[in-house]
């Protein structure tokens, strides 16, 4: 029986990584393995063998010598909205004069000005402009990034983009994660989409597998918590994981609800205080932060430093969308969670490795173990901790290797 080849990732100056799989808390959140003059052996996508150089005694078919530079594992961004037509620059200029980003949405602008452009365009339209985004990702070191619909709003529409979502894996090399958002209420009967949401659109995305999780923007200007539970609930006996954007505005009890319904993570937080961070440390549910948001809005940085000391797991995003995040940069988004949420270099790694994999319900990435996906970023520097000091440079990131693709 033929069995795949091994290749030896070797001359490796310094290996770092999480140890174990997500979600990480308390002590661990901080704590990553650093492994000097190392090696690693993948086979299959896999890693089969990680340790110093001089330990490898295997046969390997072929090697990769990255000169030694630092390997890392790929970044995962747990949350965006990469599918969409059309720009917001208008809002950006009418923010800049001070107009605010939940008045802009009330007036029927912002995100429904973004569902109509998204409508108008074709799926070719769609797949051309998502691609080009996650080329760019992929480039800042995210070798798994997930994708949510929501642009589309109307039943039909959100599976078109679903499966536009689906699509996305001939064109690029990370890996696509697809979630169905049920981001905003159509300005005028709202109750019979609500319905229709639960009725029609759930149990379509389940019985085609058209994603494996649910997430529902949770806001004044959105869903109240009361119609949130109901699509959540729906989602679940379904046997869809949930997930929610919650307290990004106001804290009005999203983060609750996501961690009363187990949620895999709630996302934004940034309105979040004391009441959630203790609800978020005594749960399963991954605290999700973005700080391109912060960055973006001016909204008040999620509490990144009391989730993590309250021991809670945190995760980092870029959320990129048109409205709040144009952040095109995993490596970016982490590098500024440890300048606007306070957290140190190795708890930004964690969130941006095994930690935003757990907000994804995966286990088998974000850290360089035997057994984990051979997704490894190669960076141009000596010393790991360039990847969250570093701040707009676009060759840090000298090669990123997705199984056996090094590009
Ligand atoms: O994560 N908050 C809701 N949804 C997105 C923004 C979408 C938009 O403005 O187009 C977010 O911030
Ligand atoms: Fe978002």
């Amino acid at each position: 029986m033929s069995q795949a080849p091994t290749v030896l990732v070797t001359n490796i100056g310094e290996l770092v990584t999480p140890v174990g799989p997500g979600p990480r808390r308390g002590p661990a959140h901080g704590h990553v393995r650093r492994l000097p003059d190392a090696a690693l052996a993948v086979r299959g996508g896999h890693i089969i063998w990680v340790g110093p150089r001089a330990e490898w005694s295997g046969q390997a078919d072929g090697e990769v010598d990255v000169g030694g530079r630092v390997v890392l594992p790929g970044l995962v961004d747990p949350h965006t909205h990469a599918v969409w037509a059309g720009d917001r620059l208008d809002d950006f200029e009418a923010r800049a004069r001070g107009t605010a980003y939940e008045e802009i949405l009330a007036a029927g602008g912002g995100i429904y000005h973004t569902v109509r452009r998204t409508n108008d365009a074709d799926d070719a339209a769609l797949i051309a402009l998502a691609a080009g985004r996650l080329r760019r990702l992929a480039r800042s070191g995210a070798t798994t990034v997930e994708v949510k619909s929501g642009y589309g709003l109307e039943i039909e529409a959100e599976l078109r983009l679903l499966r536009v979502i689906g699509r996305l894996h001939q064109e690029v090399e990370s890996h696509v994660v697809p979630t169905l958002l049920v981001h905003v209420p159509p300005k005028e009967e709202r109750d019979t989409y609500v319905e229709a949401v639960i009725g029609r659109l759930l149990p379509t995305v389940a019985r085609e597998g058209l994603a494996q999780a649910v997430d529902i923007f949770v806001e004044r200007e959105a869903f109240s918590v009361a119609e949130a539970e109901r699509v959540l609930r729906a989602a679940l006996a379904h046997g869809l994981a949930v997930k929610l954007h919650a307290d990004q505005f106001h804290a009005i009890g999203g983060v609750e609800l996501g961690v009363r319904l187990g949620a895999l993570s709630v996302d934004h937080l940034e309105a979040s205080g004391e009441a959630q961070i203790a609800a978020l440390a005594s749960s399963s549910t991954v605290a999700t932060i973005l700080p391109g948001v912060s960055l973006h809005l001016g909204l008040p940085p999620a509490p990144g430093r009391a989730l993590v000391d309250a021991g809670a797991a945190v995760a980092v995003g870029t959320d990129l969308n048109p409205g709040s995040s144009p952040l095109f940069s995993a490596q970016l988004a982490l590098a500024l969670a440890v300048r606007l949420n306070g957290l140190t270099p190795a708890e930004a790694l964690v969130a941006a490795t095994v930690n935003a994999a757990a907000a994804l319900g995966l286990q088998d990435r974000g850290r360089l173990e035997p057994g984990c996906r051979a997704h490894l970023l190669v960076l141009n520097s000596r010393d790991w901790r360039d990847l969250a000091y570093t701040l707009g440079a676009d060759d840090l990131i000298a090669h990123i290797i997705v199984e056996e693709e090094m590009l």
